[in-house]
């Protein structure tokens, strides 16, 4: 985790400021919560948990900058309501967002799911296809919600868990060009592509293939999006992969990378280290004003405090690359430390580590819920939290591919909790005939939205 370009190796760029006490728990504590959660992990009280692997959104530490900024007296102003540019928060906000990201026109959010609402609701017309590299599910529904349609136009490489191809969140070029005299440019809203690919692993997308799919978006006048929650990582990982990059810093490969999209929407609970907020960015000055006018009547528009806590962010994580690197690099040992035994998702990406379920558990029937089984054996033996997560991309389930996610909070764990990992996955990997599937308990009691409780076969 060293950076050696500034002569000295200086791994972590913060210092632990303020910490949480956690509470130890036996084996017997753990079995008794899973037994109340009904082998359920994502209904595990929180202090009944060691590590939390579930999300690395809105999770994040803080820095003391960023708490100073969001609880200080400059964060105590009136509601922006629709005199943004009265806002001393998002004026500051909005000159960070065109200085990091190029993009001239923000609309702040309180998350990325309200900013892919308004941005869907403004730019898909019923009865129209969205090519996407298989997009996270809240960008998807609203996709769908406004009446068009998600084609996965992912290479199919994605599919691929073991090859090490550094690019798997690429588009397939020729898929798209397909796509567009299938369907009639007419007929395409605009295309969407997800940096670091959730679904399939957190891969990336390299520079060569979003400037490729511009240029498609250009001649068939159609505009290009991002979702770019997770931009830091995707960049880190190009300058390490991708030839022309290496020499370049982050920022630039943020700045490049906003370059060839017409608009983006990002939530801000990842790569922006904040408990809330997410961000639409627009090229063009009448979408803007429709996304501010939407955002005032959803009532999606962020506090103050949560603008200046992702300016103060921008500033300590983009401007320099050691966060970055000590990011992605603490997930990459996490990686190396399991690669050799147990069945993952290749090659490593930056915010977490994707268990092959149907290579680890090869015992367990789909419906006997292996991701469930998996999380809840964990739990029982570590007090580590892991949880199913969102379900997988139609193009996933339809091959009978499912993964568990690792996700690692940023800035939240040291070494010491990333080795605690690592050795109650070898654990669970050399003891997994032990695990047992799942089966669902039927209760009437439970609402169909509530989580679901199991109990062992
Ligand atoms: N896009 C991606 C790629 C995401 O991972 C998420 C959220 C969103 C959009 C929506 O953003 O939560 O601020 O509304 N991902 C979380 C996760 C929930 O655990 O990966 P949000």
């Amino acid at each position: 985790m060293s950076d050696r370009a500034l002569g000295v190796t200086f791994s972590v760029p913060y210092e632990i400021a303020a910490v949480r006490q956690l509470r130890q728990t036996s084996l017997q504590d753990r079995e008794h919560a899973l037994q109340a959660c009904g082998y359920n992990c994502e209904l595990l009280p929180q202090d009944a948990i060691y590590i939390d692997l579930s999300t690395d959104s809105g999770v994040s530490a803080l820095s003391t900058a960023q708490i100073a900024a969001g609880s200080g007296t400059e964060a105590v102003e009136p509601a922006m309501g629709m005199a943004t540019e009265a806002s001393r928060a998002f004026a500051s906000l909005s000159t960070q967002y065109r200085k990091f990201f190029g993009f001239p026109y923000l609309v702040p959010t309180t998350q990325g799911r309200a900013a892919e609402r308004i941005w869907a609701k403004i730019h898909v017309k019923p009865g129209t296809v969205v090519p996407g590299n298989m997009l996270f599910p809240s960008t998807r529904m609203h996709i769908e919600s406004n009446g068009g349609k998600v084609i996965d136009v992912i290479a199919d490489g994605a599919h691929n868990l073991q090859s090490e191809d550094p690019f798997k969140g690429n588009l397939d070029i020729e898929k798209l060009g397909a796509l567009f005299r299938e369907h009639g440019r007419q007929k395409v809203s605009c295309i969407y592509v997800e940096l670091s690919v959730n679904a399939c692993g957190g891969h990336p997308v390299s520079l060569g293939n979003l400037k490729k799919v511009k240029a498609l978006a250009v001649t068939n006048g159609v505009p290009l999006f991002l979702d770019a929650c997770r931009i830091l990582e995707n960049s880190y990982l190009i300058r390490q992969r991708e030839a022309g990059y290496h020499d370049r810093s982050i920022r630039e490969i943020v700045f490049e990378t906003c370059e060839s999209a017409d608009g983006c929407t990002m939530s801000a609970m990842k790569d922006f280290l904040v408990p809330m907020g997410g961000m639409i960015g627009s090229r063009d000055p009448v979408t803007f004003q429709k996304a501010t006018v939407q955002s005032f009547l959803d009532g999606a528009q962020p506090p103050a405090s949560a603008m200046q806590m992702i300016s103060t962010a921008l500033d300590e994580i983009v401007a320099e690359d050691a966060y970055v690197t000590s990011r992605v690099e603490q997930v990459n040992y996490l990686w190396r430390r399991l690669r050799e035994r147990v069945p993952l998702v290749h090659p490593p990406a930056g915010h977490a580590v994707y268990v092959d379920l149907a290579a680890f558990l090869p015992h367990i029937a789909p419906e006997n819920h292996r991701a469930e089984a998996l999380a809840a054996f964990l739990y029982y033996v570590s007090g580590i939290r892991v949880t199913k997560g969102a379900p997988p991309a139609p193009a996933q389930a339809a091959r009978g591919v499912e993964l568990l996610r690792l996700a690692v909070p940023a800035r939240k764990y040291v070494q010491g909790h990333i080795d605690d990992v690592a050795e109650a996955l070898l654990y669970a990997y050399a003891h997994r005939h032990e695990i047992k599937g799942l089966k669902q308990v039927e209760d009437p009691q439970r609402g169909k939205y509530q989580p679901s409780h199991f109990e062992p076969l």
